[in-house]
C-alpha cells in the first residue's frame, strides 16, 4: 500500500530521519516505535506533506506522493492525527468532523455552511454522512457537546473520527494513546481493533509498548533516525537492539 524508500529528511545540519525505508501491506497495523527524538514524527510528517524529504521516494497505492503537499496526500487517501491534541475546543463534536470533510468537497463549505442554493444538496448529503460516521463510532449522541467538554480519552478519539471523514485507506496516528490512563487507552486499543476490521490500514507511532506489542501486526523501531529493527512483536521485543536502545531488560522473554 505505502512504501518508503530511503527517505532522509534534514533540518540544516541534523539528519533527523536516515534513509529509512518501510513497506506497509494492506489491512495490517503496523507500529513505528523509538525513543524520543528517534524522527517518528518526522517521517510521519514526511510522509503527510508538512516536511518534504531531503532524499528518498513514497509511493502510495503505486503513486509518487514523494513531495505533494498535505491537502494532496490527503486527497490521495492517507488522514493522520497529530501527537498534541487539534481540535477546535469551543466548536462541537459535529463541527469538528465537519471540519475533516472539509478538503473532500467541492464548494468548500464548512465557514459557509449555509451558502448558495447551489450548494444545499451537498451539504445535506454531507450533514448526513457527518451523522453516519458519529454513530458508528459511538459519538453521536455527544454531537453538539463542545469539543472541550469531552472526557479527554475521547476527545482523541475524535481527532481520529475527524481524519477519518475523508474516507482514507491510510490512516496515521501519532501517540493517539498519550497522557491516557489504562482503561482509556484500552478503550482506544479496541476502537483501532474496530476500525482496522472494517478496512482501515493503520499506521502507529506510540510509547505505549504494551498495547504497541499486542495491537501491531508489524513493528518498525526507529533510533536516531535510523530503522534497528523491524518484525513481528516478538521478533522485536527480544531484538539485542532493540532493548539496548529503547526496551530496556524488562521486555526481554
Ligand atoms: N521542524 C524542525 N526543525 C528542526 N529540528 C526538528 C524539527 N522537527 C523535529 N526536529 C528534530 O528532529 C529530531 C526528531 O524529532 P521527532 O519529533 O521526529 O522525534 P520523535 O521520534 O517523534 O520523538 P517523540 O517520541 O519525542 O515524539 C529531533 O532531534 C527534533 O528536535
Ligand atoms: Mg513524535
Amino acid at each position: 500500500m505505502l512504501y518508503a524508500e530511503e527517505v532522509s529528511v534534514r533540518f540544516g545540519g541534523l539528519t533527523a530521519v536516515d534513509r529509512v525505508s518501510l513497506h506497509i501491506v494492506p489491512d495490517e497495523i503496523h507500529a513505528i516505535i523509538g525513543p524520543n527524538g528517534a524522527g517518528k514524527s518526522t517521517f510521519f510528517n514526511a510522509i503527510s506533506g508538512i516536511n518534504k524529504p531531503s532524499e528518498g521516494k513514497i509511493t502510495f497505492q503505486g503513486k509518487d506522493i514523494t513531495g505533494l503537499k498535505q491537502h494532496q496526500v490527503a486527497q490521495m487517501g492517507i488522514g493522520r492525527t497529530f501527537q498534541n491534541i487539534k481540535l477546535f475546543g469551543s466548536m462541537t463534536v459535529m463541527e469538528n468532523v465537519l471540519c475533516g470533510y472539509h478538503q473532500h468537497v467541492k464548494s468548500g463549505l464548512v465557514h459557509d455552511l449555509f451558502g448558495l442554493p447551489s450548494q444545499m444538496r451537498e451539504e445535506a448529503e454531507l450533514l448526513e454522512r457527518c451523522k453516519e460516521l458519529l454513530a458508528r463510532v459511538e459519538l453521536y449522541d455527544k454531537r453538539m457537546m463542545k469539543a472541550n467538554n469531552l472526557p479527554y480519552g475521547e476527545q482523541r478519539k475524535l481527532e481520529i473520527v475527524r481524519a477519518m471523514a475523508t474516507g482514507p485507506k491510510l490512516l496515521m496516528l501519532d501517540e493517539p494513546a498519550a497522557g491516557m490512563n489504562p482503561s482509556e487507552t484500552e478503550e482506544l486499543k479496541q476502537f483501532i481493533r474496530k476500525i482496522n476490521a472494517e478496512g482501515l490500514t493503520i499506521l502507529l507511532i506510540e510509547h505505549d509498548v504494551k498495547m504497541v506489542m499486542s495491537l501491531a501486526d508489524t513493528i518498525t523501531v526507529l533510533d536516531h533516525g535510523s530503522k534497528i529493527a523491524e518484525g513481528s512483536a516478538d521478533e522485536v521485543k527480544n531484538d539485542e537492539k532493540v532493548i539496548e536502545a529503547y526496551l530496556g531488560k524488562s521486555y526481554r522473554r
